[in-house]
């Protein structure tokens, strides 16, 4: 793995990040195919959006279709036709936030299987021995996640500690470490101490990429910066930053102009689902009656294959086809995903040529006064 600079400033990156299956342009937006799809999209959709990151889940891939299968495939690329890089989760966060049964001591996360309720066990060496599996090209390290608002600084402190004791144990099972980049996971809270001396000790250990976790908890805008911001001037400036979780349009923006680059979230797909269109001027309901009788595309000028469908004599995605299908057809689904994971990688892009262009101060205010004009 490499990266390439586009512009010297440290704070604010753009760059080339060259990885097993292609290079990706950073900063970047990554959507999330949990069950190895993104709910609603084929392979060749998702890759006419321009993505060439996404997320898969070890956790979800570990249980269905299992390591054997996997292993016989020859990994999760196969799996699911993708020719391009996929980055996997290490599990424990999605057993922590979907079970919430989970117990975490210091051998890994106990649980019980959602399958048939047997008890198991996701150590570091078995997150990394099925990403090994899986054959990802960006792998995450095991990690201790409690929720950034947690009061107990105790506990923090263990969650932190544990966490640097599990990367050790990742880095010492990891078998393919020339084709598969192991990322560490800066933990410790809202506590801006905690965190620089996790990412002191992170650094240590020097993995291909940083990311930063415990966050997109329902923290205040305002903590979540701080964080941020404490912790990106201390990273290395030829290492990708990924802060995980993230994925509102303005959290993205500020994200990057706080020196982050790489990002996740579930939110564009899952709110298409409820019938919502992400658009520069906020979130659209489709769903909403007054769309019935409106036949413009979900935005005016985007880009991506539903809108261009929609040509000057009204014909192809409508907003008031989408309203139409929207209660009861998964078409609306589909198309609305399908808009919404461009919106996400568009903006991304957007961003970047205004980094490379030196003019992303002036990007970031139109961007806001778009989202939030001024009452007339
Ligand atoms: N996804 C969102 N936050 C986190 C985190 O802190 N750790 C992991 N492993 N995944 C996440
Ligand atoms: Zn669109």
């Amino acid at each position: 793995m490499a990266l390439s600079r586009l512009n010297l400033s440290p704070v604010v990156p753009a760059s080339v990040l060259t990885l097993p299956h292609g290079p990706v342009n950073l900063p970047i937006f990554m959507p999330v195919a949990t069950q190895a799809t993104l709910k609603g999209l084929t392979p060749e959709q998702l890759e006419d959006t321009g993505c060439r990151l996404c997320l898969n889940n070890t956790y979800h891939l570990g249980l269905k279709p299992g390591q054997d299968v996997l292993a016989a495939l020859g990994g999760a690329h196969r799996l699911q036709g993708w020719k391009h890089n996929i980055l996997t989760d290490s599990g424990g966060f999605q057993m922590v936030s979907l079970l919430k049964l989970a117990n975490i001591t210091e051998e890994g996360v106990r649980f019980l299987s959602p399958h048939d309720g047997t008890p198991m066990l996701l150590t570091p060496e078995h997150s990394i021995g099925l990403q090994n599996t899986i054959g990802s090209d960006i792998i995450m390290q095991l990690d201790d996640v409690l929720v950034t608002t947690s009061p107990d600084k105790t506990r923090m402190r263990e969650a932190m500690e544990r966490s640097v004791r599990w990367l050790d144990r990742c880095i010492a099972a990891h078998t393919s470490p020339e084709t598969q980049n192991l990322f560490c996971i800066i933990q410790g809270g809202l506590d801006i101490e905690m965190r620089r001396e996790c990412t002191e000790k992170m650094l240590k250990r020097d993995t291909p990429g940083i990311a930063v976790g415990g966050l997109s908890g329902g923290e205040a805008k305002d903590d979540y910066c701080k964080v941020v911001s404490a912790i990106t001037p201390m990273l290395p400036d030829l290492k990708p930053r990924y802060v995980m979780g993230i994925g509102y349009p303005e959290d993205l923006v500020v994200s990057v102009a706080l020196g982050a680059d790489m990002f996740d979230c579930v939110w564009p797909t899952r709110t298409a689902r409820f019938g919502n269109a992400i658009t520069s001027k906020g979130m659209l309901n489709l769903r909403n009656a007054k769309h019935m009788h409106d036949f413009g595309p979900i935005e005016e000028g985007c880009g991506c294959t539903c809108c261009r469908s929609r040509d000057e004599g009204g014909l192809g995605v409508t907003r008031s086809f989408i309203n139409h299908n929207a209660a009861k057809e998964t078409v609306a689904a589909h198309l609305l995903s399908i808009h919404n994971v461009w919106y996400q990688l568009e903006l991304m892009r957007q961003v970047r040529q205004s980094i490379v262009q030196d003019r992303f101060p002036a990007f970031i205010r139109q961007f806001f006064a778009d989202l939030y004009p001024t009452p007339a």
